[in-house]
This record gives structure tokens, C-alpha cells and sequence, in this order.
């Protein structure tokens, strides 16, 4: 599975590129504005430290502000990826933006009607946001197995970006059902490093080896 992280951070970007974690960004309004930087300033600064897919969001209602919207931003770097919202208008914007060959990332996609539309209209990433559903007691984990088993009884093409992913099981969940991509803020990345027994264990490791007065280096 791909990681995205889901954040406008330049600092924690850079931290988690260098060990590795990060195989694309995702940005949306509401990060740009916790970034406090402008959109077309910090998406070229991410794109020069990611290679992968960089998710730019389009924030027109109508499919000509948002094709618009997302030409302009497509000319910040080849790795762009042009998000537009599952609307109607947002399909029609899909459809016209990946004909021209760039990326398109569908968000805000909480059924599995939806991410069959974003799918035949060339997505290259469908996002389903499993916490927002999870917030309205959905599970939001049974639409990305719905959205797995569709695209695979017809083989599209559309990557399965697991989305609005908050905590760590979210994450292994996503995983086992074969989301093909999760993308996560930088706080649930890290913590998918800690476990209380790895703790426990290395502190009686580390007692054991005092007894021992010996030094590695
Ligand atoms: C995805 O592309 C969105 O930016 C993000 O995952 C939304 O997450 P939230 O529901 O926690 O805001």
C-alpha cells in the first residue's frame, strides 16, 4: 500500500521523506489555510521534495472554474494531481482533465455509486473518506471493501485512496482489504511505530544490559 500524507506541513513532509514514508501528499483547502502559506507557493515547495503524486485541490463549484482552476494548477510541477469534489460537475471536470493526461484525485466520495462514476470518468484516485462516515456512525471501512470489490469485478483502472483515515487501525484495515493507497496526517504515521510491548520490552532489555557493564561502543 501507498502512503499519502494528508498535510500542507513543509517540516513534517520533509521528515517523513526522509525516512521513506511518504509516496505522495494530499492537500485540501482546509489544510492550505492550517498551513497559513499561499496554495500555489507551498504545493511547489512539496513538489520539489515529493517525486510521487501531489494532491491540489480545485475550489470552483462549476466544471469550467474547476478545469480552469486545475490547468493552472497542473502547471506547478508534472507530479500535480487535480482534485475536484464528487459532484456532478466535478465528473464532467474529471472526464475533460484526464483526456488531457493529467492526474485527477475525486474527493469527498462516501458511496460506492459515486466511485463508480469517478471511475468511468477516468479517475485516476477515487478518495473515500472513512472517518467522516465513521463520524455519522457509518463504517466507513465496509465502503472501501464495497468500492475493492467493484473495481476489481470490472477491472478499472482508478486507484482506491483511502482517505479521512484517523486512526491506526484505520490503516491496517485499509490495508487488509487492499486500499491500494492511505493517506493519513503526519500523527497517525508516526504513531503506527508505537506499541506499549515494544516499550516494556526494551526497558527490561536496557535493565538487563546495565547488569552486564558492558559498552558496544
Ligand atoms: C483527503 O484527501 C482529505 O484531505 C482528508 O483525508 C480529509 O480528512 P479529514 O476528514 O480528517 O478532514
Amino acid at each position: 500500500m501507498k502512503f499519502f500524507v494528508d498535510t500542507a506541513d513543509v517540516e513534517a513532509i520533509k521528515e517523513l521523506t526522509a525516512l521513506g514514508m511518504v509516496d505522495g501528499v494530499t492537500t485540501n483547502p482546509s489544510l492550505i489555510m492550517k498551513s497559513g502559506r499561499d496554495i500555489l507557493e507551498v504545493t511547489k515547495e512539496i513538489c520539489e521534495i515529493v517525486a510521487g503524486p501531489v494532491s491540489a485541490e480545485t475550489v470552483a463549484l462549476d466544471a469550467e472554474g474547476m478545469i480552469a482552476e486545475g490547468r493552472k494548477l497542473a502547471k506547478i510541477a508534472p507530479n500535480i494531481t487535480v482534485k475536484v469534489p464528487l459532484t456532478w460537475d466535478g465528473l464532467k471536470a474529471c472526464k475533460v482533465l484526464s483526456d488531457e493526461g493529467h492526474m485527477v484525485n475525486v474527493t469527498l466520495c462516501f458511496s460506492a455509486n459515486q466511485a463508480l462514476l469517478a471511475a468511468k470518468a477516468g479517475a485516476t484516485f477515487i478518495s473515500p473518506f472513512v472517518g467522516r462516515l465513521d463520524d455519522i456512525n457509518v463504517d466507513g471501512m465496509e465502503l472501501i471493501a464495497d468500492i475493492r470489490t467493484i473495481y476489481d469485478n470490472y477491472d478499472f483502472k482508478t486507484q482506491i485512496l483511502a482517505a479521512s483515515i484517523r486512526t491506526v487501525n484505520h490503516v491496517s484495515q485499509a490495508a487488509m482489504i487492499g486500499a491500494d493507497v492511505m493517506t493519513a496526517p503526519p500523527e497517525v504515521i508516526r504513531k503506527l511505530a508505537a506499541h506499549p510491548l515494544t516499550d516494556k520490552g526494551l526497558e527490561a532489555f536496557l535493565k538487563d544490559w546495565e547488569k552486564t557493564g558492558q559498552k558496544i561502543l
